[in-house]
């Protein structure tokens, strides 16, 4: 049947998900599947109002796409669709209950505070001390996130990203390596290390995105054994969410060795600079079987 690859979207990673929708569906076409791309604004419901399409390919980043909503109307509808179910959509989309989670089932996860308040800054400080990374709960791309080192940092960059999301999480900074593992087919893909340039202080929009300064480790550096607790990590971090299919966890490793999950990304980048096609490369998978492997899994 026809897929249509849903793009675009009106969240704050817009941008990113044109890259990620077109990448796809060029990549499917050219694998001969009868696909067409659909630029999803505005109301959700209305994209399965007679739909001209059998399943969907979800190219959708940030909320109303990867949270859960339009899963759930897909559902709804009888319309088979890529990736991850409604709870682990919208599970994943909030950092801040994806700690919890992590956390009663007993995995690493930098230790974290929601905050409600400016009031409520020197009292983080003096708990979690510093420093400290402040983000909006559903944001991705590191939208919104800040590095903050004293009470009055915390406090703008709490006002930042408590004008775009209700919910703010900070947590404890882990000075990094990033680590990040590529799910696929609900298997561990090799790890990739990453770097920023020195301007940039972690791996954040600019050094996704704009810049080709990002430097990327594949084999990521780590001896095999370490690798292997790296990618079972997040094997058990995609599992805990309920994920399934394909997916990339992100992980920090501390100046101790031990590893820290970050979150988990239930629709990541699939653009020419993104990670997931980095590591299935790395394992033997081009591009266009990547998209059609995701695809696949829409059948019962
Ligand atoms: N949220 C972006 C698209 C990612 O995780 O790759
Ligand atoms: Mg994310």
């Amino acid at each position: 049947g026809r897929v249509a690859v849903f793009m675009g979207g009106d969240s704050a990673e817009r941008d990113v998900s044109l890259k990620s929708g077109r990448a796809v569906l060029s990549a499917l076409q050219s694998a001969g599947v009868d696909a067409f791309g659909m630029d999803v604004r505005g109301c959700l419901l209305r994209t399965v109002e007679a739909p001209e399409f059998d399943r969907v390919f979800i190219a959708l980043h940030g909320r109303g796409g990867e949270d859960g909503i339009l899963q759930a109307i897909l559902e709804q509808a009888g319309i088979p669709y890529t990736g991850s179910r409604v709870l682990a959509s919208s599970l994943a989309m909030d950092k801040l209950r994806t700690k919890y989670v992590f956390k009663g089932c007993g995995l690493p996860t930098p230790d974290f505070r929601a905050m409600t308040s400016v009031a409520e800054a020197d009292e983080i400080v003096a708990s979690l001390g510093t420093p400290l990374s402040v983000k909006p709960a559903h944001e991705g791309s590191s939208i919104g996130i800040r590095k903050v080192w004293s009470v009055d940092e915390l406090v703008e960059a709490w006002q930042v990203a408590a004008g775009m999301d209700d919910l703010v999480l900070v947590e404890q900074w882990i000075e990094g390596p990033e680590f990040t593992v590529s799910l696929l087919q609900d298997r561990a893909l090799p790890a990739i290390g990453l770097s920023a340039s020195t301007e940039h202080t972690f791996y954040d929009y600019e050094a996704k995105y704009l810049t080709d300064d990002t430097s990327y480790r594949i084999p990521c550096g780590l001896p095999p054994e370490d690798e292997l607790r790296l990618q079972q990590l997040a094997l058990d971090a995609f599992r805990v969410v309920g994920c399934r299919t394909w997916g990339r966890v992100d992980i920090m490793q501390d100046a101790a060795g031990d590893f820290w999950l970050l979150e988990v990304n239930t629709v990541p980048g699939m653009t020419d600079h993104s990670l997931v096609p980095m590591a299935a490369h790395a394992a033997g998978i081009g591009f266009e079987e990547l998209v059609v492997r995701i695809l696949k899994d829409t059948l019962p």
